[in-house]
């Protein structure tokens, strides 16, 4: 069909493509004419042990749907190695999805240090290595596509999860930079925060919420992201899952502004506390507040406030 996304002979590097998420993007890839590089570690979900079998299956199965794919078995940690694979086999690399992850959970109480450690190895250094590695091939080529991957657990906390929040949320912030440094070679970044049945979700979500979360419905956003027909859509964060997409974005509070003298206390600063709340006419912030601009505002204003601590009207125990 002449009106599908193509992208033929362009080279695809999935990490973690064994299976879930990444078995979907790989498969989609390789039926759309793309090289596809199937990286995965093939260890437990907790991130334990390693094997070869996860990557090859996926291989074996787009090169028997007439797909051309090869293997990687190295951690993402190792990103070197895995953007090696892809120039050794096809020359070139131009979407890298960072897909790869574990799970550590436990209560903050009981964390340990290796569950910080390894889960900030494998998402956050993991999809560095892998991006560091393909950022020259990128540059020189003026061209390429990043995926990230994030999760609602990191947006917006999730009990038991505080090692994978902070690695989670870690990725938009290292996309809008990637996107903002991209921009001028023709690199687009983007983060999503998908949902999907898999070996992840499947012990803590109903049987019949799963069937409607299927990976493949993650698919068509990534894919339209990071085709060449996207030239704009960068830096942006989608929740994407069971067939809904959606786009967030920061909105900042009317904000409180305040004379910077010695009149500006906590106290002064309670008095204005609903203006700090005040989300009536928010800003969509893409950028830090105008900093400069709001000094010369607050030399304008009279004294502040005097105030006191219950200006808070109980919302903040003091
Ligand atoms: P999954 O466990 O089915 O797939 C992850 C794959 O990554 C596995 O095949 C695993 O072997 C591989 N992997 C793990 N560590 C690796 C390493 N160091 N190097 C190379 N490969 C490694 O999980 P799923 O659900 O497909 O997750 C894919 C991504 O989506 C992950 O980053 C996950 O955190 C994220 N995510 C998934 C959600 C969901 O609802 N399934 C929700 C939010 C985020």
């Amino acid at each position: 069909m002449s009106d599908q996304l193509r992208f033929d002979g362009q080279t695809v590097v999935v990490t973690g493509a064994g299976g879930g998420l990444g078995k979907a993007y790989a498969l989609f890839f390789g039926a759309r004419g793309a090289n596809v590089v199937v990286n995965d570690l093939g260890g437990s979900f907790k991130g334990e042990g390693a094997s070869s079998k996860a990557a090859d299956v996926v291989v074996d199965e787009i090169k028997q749907a007439g797909g051309k794919a090869v293997a990687n078995y190295d951690s993402v940690e190792n990103g070197e190695a895995v953007i090696d694979t892809a120039i050794k086999a096809f020359g070139r690399i131009d979407v890298l999805l960072n897909n790869a992850g574990i799970l550590r959970d436990v209560s903050f109480k009981n964390m340990t240090d290796a569950d910080w450690d390894l889960i900030m190895k494998v998402h956050v250094t993991g999809a560095y290595k892998c991006a560091r590695a393909a950022w020259p091939h990128f540059r020189k080529q003026k061209y390429g596509r990043v995926i990230n991957t994030a999760s609602a657990a990191g947006l917006f906390g999730s009990f038991g999860q505080c090692n994978y929040s902070a690695a989670k949320l870690a990725q938009v912030g290292f996309t809008e930079t990637l996107a903002k440094e991209g921009i001028k070679y023709n690199i687009l970044c983007n983060v999503i925060a998908p949902i999907a049945a898999s070996r992840m979700t499947e012990t803590v979500m109903p049987p019949d919420v799963l069937e409607v979360l299927k990976p493949d419905w993650v698919v068509p956003l990534v894919a339209v992201l990071v085709h060449p027909s996207n030239k704009t859509e960068t830096g942006s964060i989608f929740e994407v899952g069971g067939g809904h997409m959606a786009k967030l974005r920061w909105e900042r509070s009317n904000g409180a502004l305040l004379k910077a003298d010695s009149t500006f206390t906590p106290e002064s600063l309670l008095a204005k506390w609903d203006d700090v709340n005040d989300f009536s006419k928010p800003q969509y912030a893409s950028g830090p507040a105008d900093f400069m601009g709001l000094l010369e505002e607050s030399k304008k204003l009279d004294s502040n406030p005097k105030g006191t601590p219950f200006d808070l009207k109980g919302k903040v125990a003091l």
